[in-house]
């Protein structure tokens, strides 16, 4: 049954944990120079870059924030040329530069905001889903991630009077849960023409991490001649999740997200764009994976996410989405459902 109600006080929730909060972290502006390369480092050759390339150090900035006893050990380098090394990548880098407040409230000026079409969950997001933003949805199975990726990716071609950008999605699949059957649905549900919509949705299907963030360059590469608008990874997480296990892939995995997450940002700055991840919480604890009522990804994911969308089921077939850490927006939550035609209030 429908609800109108936009607190969950009065819902019977079936998982009520609280994840931890943590301050989001405005990134600088990409600067659009190429960056030295690990080899222009003076002291480092080939092998000393292959090294540091296995341990997961492919740019100066995470080796300028480096300790030299840390380098060393991850890199196995002696610990005077992990100084070297360190110093040399202090100098080099692009550490990112002050901007004037005024510069950013007249970027702020562009954003727009994408109509979920639900009156709860817009409410809840100050009027939508804001581009030049990294959204993060996670939550456990079936809680709905992958639904909202495919209500947004059709929302996303709706004409700007109607709450939409008229814009085309990019949506990289990595759990091969993409279904055109499932837009088509949710197309008719607003009225749309299924086939127009699909033409707007460009899908690629990633097989492990290394292709996912490869076909992050490859929407660089397509995008010229589009109105990118909205870039989607579902799941963002689950290959890096897969592929580096225990604990000493940990920095190197790190690294990798933290590469990933930054190109798909640059994507939202440059397109004026929205990007949407979804992420899943822990389903057990460990030592690699910790707590099962946190998302995954740790600290890396939670400082670029500039929203955290964490949603639950509840009792009568109702979902309840929970805004964590924004910038701008007290933490809240919103009920909305699930229908045949798509997310409903
Ligand atoms: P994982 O990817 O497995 O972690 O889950 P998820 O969070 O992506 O879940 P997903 O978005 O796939 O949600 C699946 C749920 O959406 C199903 O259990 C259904 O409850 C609901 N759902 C999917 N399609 C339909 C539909 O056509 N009609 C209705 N009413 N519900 C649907
Ligand atoms: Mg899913």
């Amino acid at each position: 049954m429908a609800t109108k109600s936009k607190k969950a006080a009065k819902v019977e929730i079936e998982n009520n944990e609280d994840p931890k909060e943590e301050a989001p972290v405005l990134m600088p502006p990409e600067e659009d120079a190429p960056e030295p390369l690990i080899e222009d480092l003076p002291g480092v050759g080939p092998a000393t870059a292959e090294k540091l390339r296995e341990a997961g150090f492919d740019e100066l900035l995470a080796l300028a924030v480096m300790s030299p006893g840390d380098l060393a050990d991850q890199a196995e380098l002696g610990e005077a040329v992990a100084t070297k090394i360190i110093s040399g990548a202090k100098k080099m880098a692009n550490i990112g530069g002050f901007v004037s407040g005024e510069a950013l409230l007249e970027r702020r000026r562009e954003v727009l905001k994408l109509s979920s079409k639900v009156e709860s969950i817009d409410d809840l997001l100050g009027g939508g889903f804001e581009t030049q933003a990294l959204v993060e949805v996670y939550g456990a199975f079936g809680s709905g991630k992958t639904q909202i990726g495919h209500q947004l990716a059709v929302n996303c071609t709706l004409p700007m009077e109607e709450g939409g950008f008229d814009g085309d999605v990019f949506y990289i699949d990595t759990e091969d849960t993409f279904r055109p059957e499932r837009i088509s649905q949710m197309a008719r549900g607003h009225g749309l023409d299924p086939e127009q919509v699909l033409s707007r949705i460009h899908v690629a299907r990633a097989y492990n991490s290394a292709h996912q963030m490869l076909l992050v360059d490859e929407i660089k590469r397509m995008s010229k001649g589009l109105n990118v608008k909205m870039i989607i990874v579902d799941s963002l997480t689950s290959h890096f999740r897969a592929e580096f296990i225990g604990r000493g892939m940990l920095a190197n995995r790190q690294q990798k997200l933290n590469r990933h997450l930054k190109d798909l940002k640059q994507l939202a700055d440059v397109n004026n764009a929205l990007v949407l991840v979804t992420n899943q919480v822990h389903s057990k604890p460990d030592a690699m994976w910790g707590d099962p009522t946190k998302p995954i990804g740790g600290h890396v994911l939670a400082h670029a996410s500039t929203f955290r969308l964490y949603l639950r089921k509840a009792k009568g077939g109702r979902r309840i989405a929970r805004l964590v850490d924004s910038p701008n927006l007290p933490d809240g939550e919103c009920v909305y459902q699930v229908t045949q035609e798509g997310l409903r209030d």
